[in-house]
């Protein structure tokens, strides 16, 4: 008989995971502790934009007309408990306020939630990010706490998922990878990731600890390739050299890689910032602290960008103060196809010249509501168009395709002056400058 597969935890990784397994033929019950969420999962909505997931999601959400019927949802823990075997542990893990490490109290509860009603034989599986060693911690916590004692059993098999990409992700992972401590666990999480194991998906197997760290050191390489092409782009401005044709020639070399090597106003989100403060956070804990003092300077490097995009635009207006300028604002969120704003380095930007007394508009393809939510005091408009009108200067901080197709020569007509500043080096110079624009990015001569 086919596995049945409980989530634990609907937001972001939570509701595409379960919407992925209801995909692959599972029967799947998620549950959430907000209501609101819940209600929202049982119409076909998702709480957040991500292209593709809620037509997936109404493909399988029982009680919607056409749907396999395989998604439910529910918010009790004994109908959990009585219905899965395995249950994906997928709430988030955020960081703490005014610390570095991060929040293990929503992965606690659900643990603690869950375990006394697993009654028999079951697989919990950790798919949050969490600090190395919590899958031990947690481990002997359900063999105590839960009835079925051994028999409920722990694995961690993190998640590598993109916003934006999350559904492609799940459902053609790169690579899985499950820490596990018996054959039983191994071959239940083969059973449940036989399609795309077969598709070709690498199959890693390992213990507790080196899957947790798979997960940081990935988010650590990650974000030291953004910081290294940023701090490559800081001593460009200052030697005259271009980042991006610098990015382009390094990135040939296979051992390299192109990706990840656009200079700007760096990362944010809820992923790549946390976690590498969070895994400095844990080498400290375990004496290894060293080991990752490089992992400091990743995070200071990569919170320059934002001021020094602050002063790109100061010094482009002539100096001074930003009292009485006019600031167009294209992109809110962190990252392009995505409506999350946590740590977005684009609003980050708004808000400093906003403080430091600039008249800043906002414009962002999807992400408006939560931007207004965060940052009632900017100025919003509903278009490209609407938000540069009267500008003094343009700034261009998330690389949205609805801007790279944005009709320069239109825009030129409505801003008082046509000045763009590419924070994401993702505009094409020619197409601006032919229609009369001066266009400046990070690290890229004035030309
Ligand atoms: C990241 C990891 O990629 C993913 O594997 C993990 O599961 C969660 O964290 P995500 O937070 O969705 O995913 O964003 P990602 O695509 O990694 O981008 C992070 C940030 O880096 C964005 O703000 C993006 O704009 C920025 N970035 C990315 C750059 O500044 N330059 C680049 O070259 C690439």
């Amino acid at each position: 008989m086919a596995l049945k597969i409980t989530v634990i935890g609907t937001g972001y990784l939570g509701a595409t995971h379960a919407a992925a397994l209801a995909e692959l033929g599972f029967e799947v019950l998620g549950l959430d502790v907000v209501p609101e969420k819940i209600d929202k999962l049982r119409r076909g909505e998702v709480p957040m934009y991500e292209p593709g997931l809620e037509e997936l999601l109404r493909r399988h959400v029982a009680g919607i007309e056409g749907s396999s019927g395989r998604l439910r949802f529910t918010m009790d823990w004994a109908e959990l408990g009585e219905f899965g075997d395995i249950h994906f542990v997928c709430v988030n893990t955020p960081q703490r306020h005014g610390e570095y490490a991060c929040d293990m109290s929503y992965v606690d509860s659900a643990i603690a939630s869950l375990a006394p009603h697993l009654k028999g034989p079951a697989l919990v599986v950790g798919k949050s990010t969490v600090p190395v060693g919590s899958a031990d911690r947690l481990a002997v916590y359900l063999a105590e706490h839960a009835p079925a004692g051994a028999d409920a059993e722990l694995a961690w098999n993190p998640e590598f998922l993109r916003e934006g990409f999350a559904v492609q992700d799940t459902l053609h992972p790169d690579r899985l990878v499950v820490g596990v401590r018996s054959e039983r666990a191994e071959k239940m999480l083969r059973e449940v990731y036989a399609t795309p194991i077969e598709e070709g998906s690498p199959f890693v197997v390992t213990d507790f600890a080196t899957a947790e760290l798979v997960k940081t050191s990935a988010n650590s390489f990650l974000a030291t390739k953004i910081s290294f092409i940023n701090a490559m782009a800081e001593v460009c401005e200052a030697a005259d050299g271009d980042v991006a044709k610098l990015a382009e020639a390094i990135g040939y070399d296979d051992r390299i890689g192109a990706k990840f090597l656009r200079a700007g106003i760096g990362f944010g989100g809820g992923c790549l910032p946390k976690d590498i403060r969070a895994f400095m956070a844990r080498a400290g804990e375990l004496g290894a602290d060293q080991a990752l003092t490089f992992l400091r300077e990743i995070d200071s490097i990569n919170m320059r960008q934002r001021g020094q995009m602050v002063e790109l635009t100061r010094q482009a207006l002539g100096g001074g103060a930003f009292l009485g300028k006019r600031v167009a604002v294209l992109g809110a969120t962190f990252k392009p196809d995505s409506d999350d704003v946590r740590d977005s380095p684009a609003l980050n930007v708004a808000g400093q010249i906003h403080l430091q007394g600039g008249q800043v508009t906002v414009y962002d393809p999807k992400g408006m509501e939560n931007a207004r939510r965060l940052f009632p005091t900017l100025g919003y408009a509903d278009s490209a168009l609407e938000a540069v009108r009267g500008a003094d200067v343009v700034l261009h901080l998330t690389e949205w395709r609805e801007f790279r197709e944005l009709d320069a020569a239109a825009l030129g007509e409505a801003v008082a002056d046509r000045l763009i500043l590419d924070g994401r080096n993702a505009l094409d110079p020619e197409v601006w400058r032919r229609a009369g624009w001066r266009y400046r990015a990070m690290g890229r001569p004035t030309a």
